[in-house]
């Protein structure tokens, strides 16, 4: 009897391979989709530009093909610009000979527009052709042909190409007021505002007003009774996402770290050890918390002027995300109470504006092997202290 294995994430090899005219559009469009991948655990590599011709192509191949068949990684990313769609047909017999699915994307300024450079007579009017699994996507007017299009994993990039938006927009953050659970070292619950948690609101509906006036802006809360409170000044249309919830914190829900250390000392340790895989008892780990907000971010990678209101750890996840940064850092980085972080995605990253206001308000950073709660934490990571990362300051 023959046994059928099923294909998980983590057996599929997809080469994918970004064709584009501007350099600057290949390069946007493989850090976007690199860092994405990495977000959500899924193994990917990004195979650079030789700029040398067919020869250099061949060589390229059998390291993506190398790379692939090594261990269990998923997507190869071919960002070269000598790659042009007469030669993808090649390129995509070559992938299937070794069981590795070959995905295309095409991208141009215009629909209709050359997606390569058509001073090289040979790839003027060039088709990708329809035997290829492709997506075509042009800005001006947003269109897109997707032909072919199989397995999950691939579903699931093109699902993000489709969604990502190429037009400059910003997005702020910010976590609750200071709640009476922060000021009493509690984690997790539904506590209201502290009296200074109900002055950040206001402050944050002013420093809302000073950003976008009676522009456009949505609010996205969690449905916990905090961010709701923080949001309640705010005179713009607001829209609560479960998925924004606080980490669960399963049998610690509304304890102190110390009462966590005395009660459960080995779960205390092991989530110390491996913060962003240690799942509480009854609850949630980070690695959660991220498969958990997926739809958030690639609703956000749609829409223009979002202020999301949310929590300690869903903020770090999303923050990792924009900023890239490592899985075992990120539940480590400082993200203080009453401080706006305003991200302004651009071709050439991300500009990130750290507003602060003068409501004084608890720390809530915990150090790794202690159950303090501390002020400074004292590099723990390199991004233990958001402010390393920050383009621009402003105090209002
Ligand atoms: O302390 C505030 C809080 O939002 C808790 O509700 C939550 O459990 C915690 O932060 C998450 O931070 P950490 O992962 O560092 O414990």
């Amino acid at each position: 009897m023959t046994l059928r294995v099923i294909d998980t994430i983590q057996n599929r090899k997809i080469c994918l391979v970004i064709v584009t005219k501007e350099d600057k559009d290949r390069e946007f469009l493989t850090q976007k989709l690199q860092r994405y991948l990495a977000w959500l655990s899924i193994k990917c590599r990004v195979f650079g530009n030789t700029r040398e011709g067919a020869a250099e192509n061949q060589s390229q191949v059998s390291d993506v093909v190398k790379w692939l068949k090594e261990g269990r990684h998923a997507v190869a990313i071919i960002d070269n610009s000598s790659i042009t769609p007469t030669n993808c047909e090649q390129l995509a017999n070559v992938f299937k000979c070794y069981s590795v699915e070959p995905l295309f994307l095409e991208y141009s300024a215009r629909a209709g527009e050359p997606s390569v450079d058509s001073t090289s007579q040979s790839q003027k009017g060039c088709q990708l052709s329809n035997t290829l699994s492709y997506v075509k996507l042009s800005k001006e007017p947003h269109n897109m042909i997707i032909n072919r299009v199989g397995s999950y994993l691939q579903t699931r990039i093109v699902f993000y190409i489709l969604n990502i938006n190429m037009n400059g927009k910003s997005i702020w953050l910010s976590r609750h007021g200071e709640s009476i659970y922060n000021v009493e070292e509690k984690i997790g619950g539904d506590s209201p505002l502290s009296n200074r948690g109900l002055r950040y609101a206001e402050k944050l509906s002013e420093l809302m007003e000073s950003e976008v006036g009676d522009g456009n802006l949505t609010v996205w809360t969690s449905t916990l009774k905090r961010t709701h409170e923080t949001a309640k000044y705010l005179p713009y249309e607001k829209l609560e996402w479960k998925a924004l919830d606080e980490l669960d914190a399963g049998i610690c829900d509304g304890m102190t770290y110390k009462e966590i250390e005395e009660r459960f000392p080995d779960d205390f340790r092991a989530r110390d050890d491996d913060k962003y895989q240690y799942r509480y008892r009854g609850g949630e780990s980070y690695a959660d918390v991220v498969n958990r907000i997926e739809p958030v971010i690639m609703e956000l990678e749609r829409q223009d002027n979002i202020l999301i209101i949310t929590h300690q750890a869903v903020l770090r996840c999303i923050y990792a995300y924009f900023m890239n940064v490592p899985q075992d850092e990120s539940p480590w980085m400082t993200i203080p109470l009453h401080t706006l972080i305003k991200l302004t995605p651009s071709v050439r990253g991300v500009k990130v504006t750290r507003l602060t206001t003068d409501v004084p308000a608890v720390s809530t950073y915990k150090e790794k092997g202690s159950s303090d709660i501390t002020d400074n934490p004292e590099g723990t990571s390199q991004y233990a202290n958001l402010l390393t990362e920050v383009s621009e300051q402003k105090q209002i």
